[in-house]
């Protein structure tokens, strides 16, 4: 019987930490060996990965798959068309959320989306809760039961209709966080803003998509970052901040960071590549690109990318929110009108997170390949206790494994991607580096250019504790 089941042979292997030329024996689906040189006989399958970088396979943390709208337009990928999405780009593991809709049992949210999952996955998943109702219920019994049986991290909202809490509300949650070792996310946008200058916008007749930028400016995003942190250092506990687009903001955390509070975040692509001014296009061509918080004006990305080099970003994530413009359920007929609050927001990128991220992180100079992987990978796994299973190349590990052609080159085309939304908003960008092979716990399952493996391979996972919580307990004792 061979030593392996496969080996991974002549790549260039990068984690968060090194770079170095090896070999990766993997057997039942884990990484058992790293040598130089493993003799090829000792395998009954042998990839060849000369001039190929081999990374980690990518985590991608903040997703929304299944869910219901935020808005009225419907999702447009359920978990098999998410989870192969995220494998021809290079993702092997993913956190989408499972939302408690008003009125619903967190607990039944939870297990309505583990029906929505079992059988369509092709990769590994696990869920970060939605938390819209802190009843006694939820925070007395459902909340501590989730978060002690692997379901350790949760989002709430400072806005959105059927979603926000009260400053009260969110104290009590981060309270029953801390003491359950839960890892609150939290969505900062300041909901009495948002309306009164949505109010003031509609007035004066200011209805296209233009204005969500405006409504939805970064005094209102800068306001609610501070808000949240401040919150989180009263109840002395961790809190990340999801999906940050705007240097105001990013400015908070940097500043609560210099302080010494546990403050983490995530910024996503939308917010380097795209700009404000991409609502300005004719007509619903500007909807598409609505998204909560907008991304800001041109200038806003190279701070962003300075963010991501000095760590005061931990992640990068998509924030992937795929719907159709056109068709039923898309967002033209919800919407009834170019109305930018009546458009579903959202937008569609956890195939390109990875291509983008490297193509203009890496191979511009402005991240190195071992920031790549720990903000694509490493730091998701520990954050949201995944890690050493996930996210990284070690022994022990599971062999979620990409091979990357760093000189690739590829034009952008929304007909090249796997999601179910009817466009992308980075079509014909030109992009050089592409994952061209992907392993799931040692099995291909995207390969130049072909999707492998069944749906509903894929595993949930059980998690642990945050790093974040870790850390911060281990500081306080
Ligand atoms: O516009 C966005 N971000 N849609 C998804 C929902 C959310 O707030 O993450
Ligand atoms: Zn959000
Ligand atoms: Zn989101």
């Amino acid at each position: 019987m061979a030593d392996f089941d496969l080996i991974v042979k002549d790549g260039t292997v990068v984690t968060a930490s090194d770079t170095y030329a090896g070999d990766i024996g993997v057997r039942d689906g884990r990484i058992a060996a790293l040598a130089d040189d493993l003799v090829p006989a000792r395998a009954e399958t042998v990839i060849d990965a000369s001039g190929k970088l081999v990374l980690p396979g990518g985590i991608e943390a903040h997703c929304h798959i299944d869910e219901p709208s935020f808005g009225g337009a419907v999702l447009a990928d359920d978990f098999a068309s998410g989870s192969v999405a995220a494998a021809c780009g290079g993702t092997t593991t993913f956190i989408p959320f499972a939302n408690q809709v008003p009125g619903q049992s967190l607990r039944q949210a939870v297990d309505d989306y583990h029906a929505k999952a079992r059988g369509k996955s092709l990769i590994d998943y696990s869920f970060h809760m939605i938390v819209s109702d802190p009843n006694e219920q939820v925070l007395g019994q459902e909340l501590p039961g989730l978060l002690h049986d692997g379901y350790t991290s949760f989002k709430v909202f400072m806005t959105y209709d059927d979603f926000c809490l009260d400053d009260g509300e969110i104290l009590s949650v981060l309270a029953t966080a801390k003491r359950h070792d839960g890892f609150v996310m939290v969505h900062a946008e300041n909901d009495h803003c948002i309306r009164w200058l949505a109010e003031q916008l509609e007035r004066a007749g200011r209805t296209e998509p233009a204005s969500f930028a405006i409504a939805h400016g970064p005094a209102v995003e800068r306001e609610a970052t501070h808000r949240a942190i401040s919150l989180a250092e009263i109840v002395d506990t961790p809190v990340f901040i999801v999906h940050v687009s705007s240097a105001q903001a990013m400015e908070q955390i940097a500043w609560a960071q210099a302080r010494g509070l546990p403050v983490y975040a995530e910024t996503c692509p939308q917010y380097l590549f795209l700009s404000a001014d991409d609502f300005k296009r004719e007509g619903w061509e500007g909807a598409k690109y609505l998204c909560a918080p907008p991304p800001r004006d041109p200038e806003n990305p190279e701070q962003l990318w300075r963010g991501l080099k000095n760590g005061t970003f931990q992640l990068i994530s998509s924030d992937h929110c795929p719907y159709r413009m056109d068709g039923p359920g898309g967002r033209i007929e919800s919407a009834g009108e170019l109305h930018f609050h009546k458009v579903s927001p959202g937008v569609p990128g956890i195939e390109l997170r990875l291509p983008l991220m490297f193509s203009e992180g890496v191979n511009k100079g402005r991240l190195d390949l071992n920031r790549f992987v720990a903000l694509t990978a490493t730091d998701a796994a520990k954050l949201y206790g995944l890690y050493p299973q996930k996210g990284t190349i070690a022994v022990g590990s599971d062999a979620d494994i990409v091979l990357w052609d760093p000189d690739r080159r590829v034009t952008v085309r929304h007909a090249m991607l796997h999601d179910g939304a009817d466009y992308t908003p980075y079509e014909d960008f030109d992009l050089k580096g592409w994952p061209v092979l992907t392993l799931s716990r040692g099995e291909i399952v995207w390969r130049d250019g072909t999707v492998h493996g069944e749906p509903g391979r894929g595993r949930f996972l059980k998690r642990g504790v945050s790093s974040a919580i870790r850390s911060n307990a281990a500081q306080s004792t």
